[in-house]
This record gives structure tokens, sequence and C-alpha cells, in this order.
């Protein structure tokens, strides 16, 4: 069995470009040693995260990320067992401030993220996101 968790968090203040491959490398390197999968969209002034993989490293990486200083307000949206995965790799998306957008919009970012999803409520738990993040 697996552990899914999704929570949103409020950014301290935007993040710069170094920071977003910061977290992205720390996450790449530390999720993929311990078979952590998921996303992280970051959009406006807020993150979503997926987490996903055997509980006890979850909830250890979930209690490392909720000390991070660069975000606050985290509160958790769903935490649940499941017997399968919904991503097959970990990804991060990012629109805000530089963040490697490309010039795509925060909808088309999280609409080739959350491809792999299969979970119809998780899928549009980040579409919705997206859309109110655009939004705002
Ligand atoms: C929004 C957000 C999401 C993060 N997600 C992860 C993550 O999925 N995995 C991870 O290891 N670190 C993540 N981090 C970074 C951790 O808070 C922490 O800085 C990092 O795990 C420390 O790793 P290190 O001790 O290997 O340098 C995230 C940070 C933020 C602000």
């Amino acid at each position: 069995m697996y552990l899914r968790l999704v929570y949103i968090s409020t950014m301290r203040r935007p993040l710069d470009e170094a920071e977003c491959t910061q977290i992205l490398a720390a996450s790449r390197r530390n999720n993929g040693a311990d078979g952590i999968t998921g996303l992280l969209v970051a959009g406006g002034n807020r993150f979503l995260q997926l987490l996903e993989g055997p509980a006890a490293v979850v909830e250890r990486c979930f209690h490392r990320i909720g000390r991070d200083p660069r975000h606050f307000a985290v509160v958790t949206l769903d935490r649940r067992e499941t017997s399968e995965r919904q991503c097959p790799d970990w990804a991060m998306g990012f629109l805000p401030g530089g963040c490697a957008a490309d010039g795509a919009s925060l909808g088309e970012i999280v609409e080739a993220l959350v491809g792999p999803i299969a979970d119809k409520n998780l899928k549009a738990q980040f579409t919705g996101f997206a859309q109110i993040q655009s939004a705002a």
C-alpha cells in the first residue's frame, strides 16, 4: 500500500528561478532515492503538491517540506491509503516570475503534468487549481 498526500500552501514570497531549480533538484534527488512520486505545481502565490509512496517516507518528506521557510499555511487536502500510484515519476510545474514556463499558460503546463493521472478527482484538483490561480 502507498500513502497519497495532497496539500496546498502559500509562498512566503515569490520564488526566483534559482529557488525553483533548488527545490526541483532536492526533490528529484530525495524523492528518487525514497521511491516518492507525485507533482508540484506553483501558481500565483500558492503551491499544490501530490506526494505518493511508502507511508513512512512520504510522512518524513512531508514533515521536512512543512518546515521549509519558503512557504507557510500548509493545509492537507487529501490523505489516503491507496494500492496504486497516479504518477509514474516526480514532476514539477511553475508559472510565476521567471520559472521555466516557456510562454505556456499555467493551464497548459498543468494539463501536460496531469496526463498520467487516472483518478478524476485528483486530476480535477490540479486543473481546478490552475484555473483559479490563472484567474487570480
Ligand atoms: C513547496 C515545496 C515543495 C517541496 N517538495 C519537496 C519534495 O517533494 N521532496 C523533497 O525532498 N524536498 C522538497 N522540498 C524541499 C524541502 O523542503 C527541503 O528543502 C529538502 O528536502 C532538503 O533536502 P536536502 O536536505 O537533501 O538538501 C520542497 C520545498 C517546497 C518549498
